[in-house]
């Protein structure tokens, strides 16, 4: 196989194993067989302090198939190596390349054929334990190994996906059956929340709170835009009325407490931290709007 132009830097990364290499390159360039040569010369030719066995090398990937590429290139590549080692016959490809890495350990880093047979021999027999997977499996095995210092279930499942929404569903509505059931621990609390917010909007705070990443981003951020607009909107609303004959029924208690509601929500959305003691939002009364704008009699 003839040298990549940039083969000075590839064999700086495959072969340089005293200093951290970080490779950034397109798609089929070469990054795995990179990775792989860098992980069989550790393996097979390093020993500083001492000799590197293939259970401490720890290759993470975001995808299962990806790891399994590495453990099954890794594997071919040691078995094309012993095979090397030990005069048996190999396709063509694969002596060339198992003879251009032998020469590499032996020239760099010094190593005797004995040694390398037998070390890619154990790498060999050892692959399946090697910790070469996804970041999710291999922080899964490391909460597994301290479930007491992570403060973990000890056999807890991994997340593929559809448990999350699965467990929210019910725990959301076990939860619900105390909070909302005949001894509501809560009962003051849920009142003022439900006079200003309905539940599917609690069920959806408490989702985002409980998912990987709730946005809470500038929840504590005063947002003088959204506050500008709610006054505007309130200030609209009180003038509704302004050059109409004076309407009957409540319609004009509803537009204030209509304009009331909006300046409350432009003040909490200037607080800079939501006051715990503020009054709740004021409540709109079970007031049905008046069917039409019609000239009060009386008036
Ligand atoms: N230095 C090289 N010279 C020529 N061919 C190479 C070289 N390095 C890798 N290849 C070949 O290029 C192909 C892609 O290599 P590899 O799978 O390592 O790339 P990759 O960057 O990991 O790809 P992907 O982005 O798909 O993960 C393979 O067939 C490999 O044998
Ligand atoms: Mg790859």
């Amino acid at each position: 196989m003839p040298d990549a132009p940039d083969q000075a830097d590839r064999d700086a990364a495959r072969l340089r194993l005293d200093v951290n290499a970080v490779v950034e390159a397109g798609a089929g360039t070469g990054k795995t067989t990179l990775l792989t040569d860098r992980i069989l010369f550790l393996v097979l030719g390093w020993d500083r302090p001492q000799p590197v066995c293939v259970e401490r090398v720890v290759a993470l990937t975001f995808t299962e198939k990806a790891a399994g590429e590495i453990k099954l290139r890794l594997s071919e590549r040691l078995v094309e190596l012993a095979a090397g080692l030990s005069g048996a016959e190999l396709p063509a490809a694969a002596q060339e390349r198992a003879e251009r890495t032998l020469s590499e350990l032996r020239g760099r880093f010094g190593k005797e054929d004995a040694e390398l047979l037998a070390r890619a021999r154990a790498a060999q027999a050892d692959l399946d334990k090697a910790p070469i997977g996804t970041i999710h499996s291999f922080c899964a095995q490391l909460l597994r190994l301290y479930p007491v210092e992570a403060g973990v279930d000890p056999g807890f499942r991994v997340d593929d996906g559809e448990a999350f929404e699965e467990m929210f569903v019910s725990e959301w509505a076990r939860w619900l059956d105390v909070e909302l059931g005949e001894a509501p621990p809560r009962r003051a609390e849920w009142l003022a929340l439900l006079a200003a917010a309905e539940l599917d909007d609690a069920e959806a705070l408490a989702r985002e709170l409980c998912s990987e990443k709730p946005e809470l981003e500038g929840l504590t951020e005063p947002d003088a835009d959204a506050a500008r607009g709610l006054r505007a909107l309130a200030d609209a609303v009180r003038g509704v009325p302004a050059g109409r004959p004076k309407p009957r029924g409540g319609i004009l208690d509803a537009l204030a407490a209509s304009a009331a509601r909006l300046e409350a929500a432009a003040d909490a959305a200037h607080a800079l931290e939501p006051d715990p003691d503020a009054a709740p939002l004021p409540v709109a009364k079970d007031a049905k709007w008046p069917a039409a704008w019609e000239e009060d009699a009386s008036a």
